[in-house]
């Protein structure tokens, strides 16, 4: 398949800590245990497609910076084209994830001037791409609305939402075909809510992660709860959410099977927690069906 990603790339430094919340204290030598990566959802998304063995074509922002020639250096080695990528930026994002022993993650995401960057929709030609898998950030307001026009299949997750008319996610709910949430900040239980996103937006596809419950998937006509993967390993559930949308539309855009992809991410997302950091862990597609046979026996 080949798939449009639009999106955010950063530095990423995870940083282990004792517990959560951090008490005060002058200085902590957490030996290996603060490590840095480029990731962001644009490439976590990105290298997930990747690894599943999707063609990208990556479309962000970047500063000619030192950061940002480590990002470009990464997707080369990635196999993934810089060639839709701006150097605009004053700045390279950078994000610093804290992680406890349970894989809890807190995150601080510097984004410098990137949501002052807009993108027309004569910037971006998508007309070959199977879907355009539109992150939730400024610059892709114009582009998920092209998209749809254009009738290509439009995805986007909008993370964390409480509220069904959340005024910076309307345009992203409005034209996503597929619609990926979390349930961390959700103000009602997730079936009641995907009901309402679907009453509101009618999205063919809504996806609900709910962490170690698992994902909940509305298809306009029925509502299911995939179970997440019990007794896999949890390092740090940073990215989890990226690595479910990710695989959800590798195995979606494949057969329109919404349920058999959700099962198939489940265990990609699974997987990829035993790992630390946003944009590392991601399996190919066959160690992932080996995987899936193996959880479901
Ligand atoms: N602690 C965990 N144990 C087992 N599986 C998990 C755990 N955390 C996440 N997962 C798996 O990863 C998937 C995605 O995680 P989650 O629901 O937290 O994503 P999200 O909240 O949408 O995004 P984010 O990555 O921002 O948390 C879940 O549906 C689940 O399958
Ligand atoms: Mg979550």
């Amino acid at each position: 398949m080949k798939i449009l990603v639009s999106g955010l790339l950063n530095v990423e430094t995870t940083v282990a800590v004792k517990s959560f919340p951090i008490e005060y204290y002058p200085i902590d030598y957490p030996f290996f245990g603060i490590n840095s990566n480029v990731s962001g959802v644009g490439f976590n998304i990105s290298k997930a497609l990747k690894a599943l063995g999707d063609e990208v074509r990556l479309v962000s922002f970047l500063a000619d910076d030192p950061e940002g020639e480590r990002v470009k250096n990464e997707l080369k080695m990635n196999g993934i084209s810089a060639d839709s990528i701006c150097y605009n930026l004053k700045n390279t994002p950078v994000s610093t994830v804290l992680y406890d022993k349970r894989g809890r993650r807190q995150i601080y995401c510097d984004l410098k001037d990137i949501q002052e960057q807009t993108l027309v929709s004569g910037d971006v030609d998508m007309s070959d791409c199977d879907i355009a898998a539109l992150c939730n950030i400024n610059f892709n307001r114009e582009l998920i609305k092209t998209a749809k026009s254009q009738g290509i299949l439009t995805a986007t997750d909008v993370h964390v939402l409480s509220d069904p008319d959340d005024e910076y996610n309307r345009d992203f709910m409005e034209n996503a075909d597929i619609l990926f949430m979390s349930d961390e900040k959700l103000p009602c239980d997730a079936g009641e809510f995907i009901t309402r996103i679907y009453n509101r937006y009618r999205n063919r596809i809504i996806v609900i992660g709910m962490g170690d419950r698992g994902a909940m998937l509305f298809d306009g006509k029925r509502k299911v709860t995939i179970p997440a993967c019990k007794n896999v390993k949890v390092v740090n559930t940073v990215g989890a959410g990226d690595a479910l949308f990710s695989a959800f539309l590798h195995f979606y855009s494949k057969d329109n099977n919404a349920e058999q992809a959700l099962r198939k991410a489940v265990v990609f997302a699974g997987i990829k927690i035993g790992f630390n950091g946003a944009s590392v862990g991601f399996c190919g597609e066959d160690e992932l069906l080996l995987h899936c046979e193996r959880f479901s026996s």
